[in-house]
């Protein structure tokens, strides 16, 4: 597998074309951003982190029989996965109240969420990442209806393969957010799944696992991906 071109640099992973049109290079690196950029660092290790933890949670969702872009580990900062048509949407699934839903609707941090709530946001940078509702997605033709109908089953699949899994480590997944692309005509999972793109608490103490280490300041954050990343048995080195 050849590594051309750079085709797309994100806030934290780049794409880069291969010698075959159906697959991509993913580089995750170093970089974390929160608050649509406005906080950027380099963090040691998290780009090899993240990675790996991705691969970890990718093939479990395949074995559960979610298709992923997931194809294998290239390296310890470099994934190859299926080349998808992404669809510029986020689906978020929240468990546990946190973060923008609390000041959105003014409710407090960590109540149980029963149904599970699921929100649609539009991934534009300049518009701060806005939510949509499905009327919006369909009148603007950002994904075709079908598409949207799949993508909301794949991602509460999703929560039911996950919330187990991280409650064998005592973790409570509070919420994620999945991005789905299109290939062969059908609804494949891309991007990443990594603790950068959800929220884990401690089952007993509520101690925070994720991103909102980062973007609250709290520290240690790489240190608790792999705190997260050893309780589900994933090996860094
Ligand atoms: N399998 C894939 N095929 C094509 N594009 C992908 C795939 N997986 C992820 N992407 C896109 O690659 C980019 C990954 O880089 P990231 O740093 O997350 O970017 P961003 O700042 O846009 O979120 C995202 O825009 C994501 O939608
Ligand atoms: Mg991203």
């Amino acid at each position: 597998m050849e590594k051309r071109e750079e085709l797309y640099k994100g806030k934290a992973k780049s794409v880069y074309s291969t010698d075959d049109p159906k697959s991509l290079i993913l580089v995750f690196r170093n970089d974390t951003s929160a608050f649509d950029g406005k906080k950027v660092e380099q963090l040691d290790r998290k780009g090899m982190v993240n990675n790996k933890f991705n691969a970890f949670i990718m093939q479990k969702l395949e074995e559960a029989g979610v298709e992923t872009h997931f194809n294998k580990l290239l390296n310890d900062q470099e994934a190859l996965v299926k080349c998808l048509k992404m669809m510029p949407l986020e689906c978020v699934v929240r468990n546990v109240s946190a973060g923008s839903i609390c000041r959105r609707l003014g409710v407090e941090e960590g109540l149980d969420l029963n149904p599970p709530t699921f929100e649609f946001f539009l991934k534009n940078d300049a518009l701060g990442d806005p939510m949509v509702n499905e009327y919006h997605i369909q009148s603007f033709g950002w994904a075709e209806k079908e598409h949207v109908l799949k993508m909301k089953e794949l991602t509460f699949k999703v929560n039911d393969v996950l919330k187990q899994l991280f409650l064998d480590g005592g973790m409570l997944l509070v919420d994620y957010k999945l991005e789905f692309g299109i290939y062969d005509g059908r609804v494949v999972l891309g991007d990443e799944f990594t603790p950068d793109g959800c929220r884990l608490w401690d089952v007993e103490t509520r101690k925070k696992l994720d991103k909102d280490r980062f973007r609250q300041g709290l520290g240690d954050v790489v240190e608790s991906y792999e705190e997260v990343g050893l309780r589900l048995g994933i090996k860094f080195d």
